[in-house]
């Protein structure tokens, strides 16, 4: 599996007529680990969900491609087979499918006909992903998310993302409402899978997480565009500082978007 290569150029979204994202560059290749930090209301999730291809949300200008092929002319099926997952702020509930019968159809649908994952390796995965993830094994056999607490539901989003081995995988807050033992076993899921192939995007609110999987790049969004990027320096400057001392250096009074009809 070849490295993978995103790359987001001068990226313009709008939702209902409202412009949310407003010149966003940002470019991810295999082995790396980006975050992106900021205040609520930023245009944080926009981005990821522009990602992913969710209907909503309407490109007015910019390009995103993935090794070099134009990632906006995809559907988002087209999406997951090129190796894009997003695990999701506010994961679905899917009543009436398994944990396992999902898992499976997902995995299929990526591989295509003919390359169907055989039901023993199939099992045996997803024995061993849950316990590194500290899963009961009965969750494999519920429904999909459903009646599983906020924790429990960040925890299968990291299962659905062990299990289908994305080369770029977009973790959307995967940390908030997980307390500190849950909030480690999410980053030892994320860095087990962490190689030469995958990228990660990770957007979180807090720098916590990230004294448990080092990011290469932090970005802070505001305003619907990436104001400052570093290191791991950053978001540790963020965590003693706060977000208002940027703001304050940057010259930036609201740092939300959108939020003015
Ligand atoms: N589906 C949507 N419908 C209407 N407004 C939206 C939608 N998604 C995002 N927005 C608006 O876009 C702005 C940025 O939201 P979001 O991308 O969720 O920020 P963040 O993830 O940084 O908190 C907010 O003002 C929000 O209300
Ligand atoms: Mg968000």
């Amino acid at each position: 599996m070849a490295a993978p290569h995103l790359k987001i150029e001068d990226l313009h979204v709008s939702v209902d007529g409202k412009p949310i994202l407003q010149g966003v560059n940002l470019e991810i290749k295999g082995g790396e680990v980006h975050a992106i930090m900021g205040p609520n209301g930023t245009g944080k999730s926009t981005l990821a969900s522009v990602l992913m291809g969710h209907p909503k949300y309407v490109v007015e200008k910019g390009r995103i491609t993935l090794d070099g092929q134009d990632v906006l002319e995809m559907s988002v099926d087209e999406r997951a087979r090129a190796g894009l997952f997003l695990a999701m702020q506010y994961p679905a509930e899917i009543a009436g499918v398994t944990n396992a019968d999902f898992l499976r159809s997902a995995i299929n649908a990526r591989r295509g006909e003919g390359n169907e994952i055989s039901l023993i390796k199939f099992i045996r995965q997803l024995e061993e992903k849950m316990k590194l993830l500290d899963m009961d094994p009965a969750f494999a056999h519920r429904y999909v998310n459903e009646g599983f607490s906020g924790g429990e539901k960040k925890r299968n989003e990291i299962l659905q993302m062990m299990m289908l081995e994305p080369r770029v995988a977009i973790l959307d807050e995967i940390d908030s409402g997980l307390d500190i033992d849950a909030l480690k076993i999410v980053a030892k899921g994320v860095n087990a899978m962490r190689a030469p192939e995958r990228a990660f995007l990770i957007i979180t609110h807090y720098q916590r997480l990230l004294n448990y999987i080092t990011p290469d790049h932090v970005h802070v969004m505001m305003q619907g565009r990436i104001v400052k990027s570093g290191g791991p320096e950053l978001a540790e400057r963020l965590e003693a500082e706060g977000y208002d001392a940027l703001k304050a250096e940057l010259g930036i009074e609201d740092a939300t978007v959108g939020q003015k009809a």
